[in-house]
């Protein structure tokens, strides 16, 4: 190898390393950024303008001084959603007088089958103050956002309006000020999840 070579190499990898250390630092920024999570803010939950079941606006800030308890589902869902929004009731069943404390909404991720009629007759199934919400396609997509909610439309059938939708199951407590506190995942049994809202109350 000559020397004109060598000293070729020897300045690429000077530039290298400092490209490496300028991207080791930005990491390591990136780190130090992310901890400000850990002091008890996390980011899931957010301002939403929908529907309820009744037709009428809703926000988030009309639900102001309750706790809430936020889960997105869809009226077809032939399993997972009946089965946690029964858990809810149940769990709101345990509270007894203190229910009145927390707020139960069920935000459809299926606009396009659930109007406000739909979830009027749906909600009926569940405890009695639970609030439906619909939206536009895109206030759905705002609010499942906010909330770190996936959902998709699943394979349709060949009857297009008979199909299934994808969604994550997640039940959100939120605190009176509409601040993520806990969230409660599928088969959460309806004491715990009533023993959990009781340290908030
Ligand atoms: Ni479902």
């Amino acid at each position: 190898m000559n020397k004109g070579l060598q000293r070729g190499l020897v300045i690429v990898l000077a530039a290298l390393s400092a490209v490496l250390l300028v991207l080791l630092l930005r990491i390591m920024t990136a780190g130090v950024d992310g901890q400000g999570l850990t002091s008890g803010e996390i980011a899931i939950g957010g301002p939403f303008q929908l529907t309820d079941q009744t037709g009428k606006p809703v926000s988030d800030e009309d639900f102001r001084g309750h706790l809430m308890l936020v889960y997105f589902g869809y009226t077809y869902c032939p399993d997972v959603c009946p089965t946690e929004l029964q858990a809810m009731t149940a769990a709101l069943d345990q509270l007894e007088v203190d229910a009145v404390q927390v707020q139960p909404i069920f935000i459809t991720v299926d606009p396009g089958r659930d109007d406000a009629k739909t979830l009027r007759e749906y909600v009926t199934n569940f405890h009695p103050t639970l609030v439906g919400l619909t939206g536009t396609e895109d206030e759905i997509a705002k609010a499942a956002r906010a909330y770190r909610v996936y959902y998709a439309k699943a394979q349709a059938t060949a009857d297009s309006d008979n199909y299934l939708m994808d969604h994550s199951s997640f039940i959100y407590l939120m605190s009176r000020e509409g601040k993520y506190l806990k969230h409660f995942g599928p088969n959460t049994p309806p004491d715990d999840m009533a023993a959990a809202i009781r340290k908030f109350l």
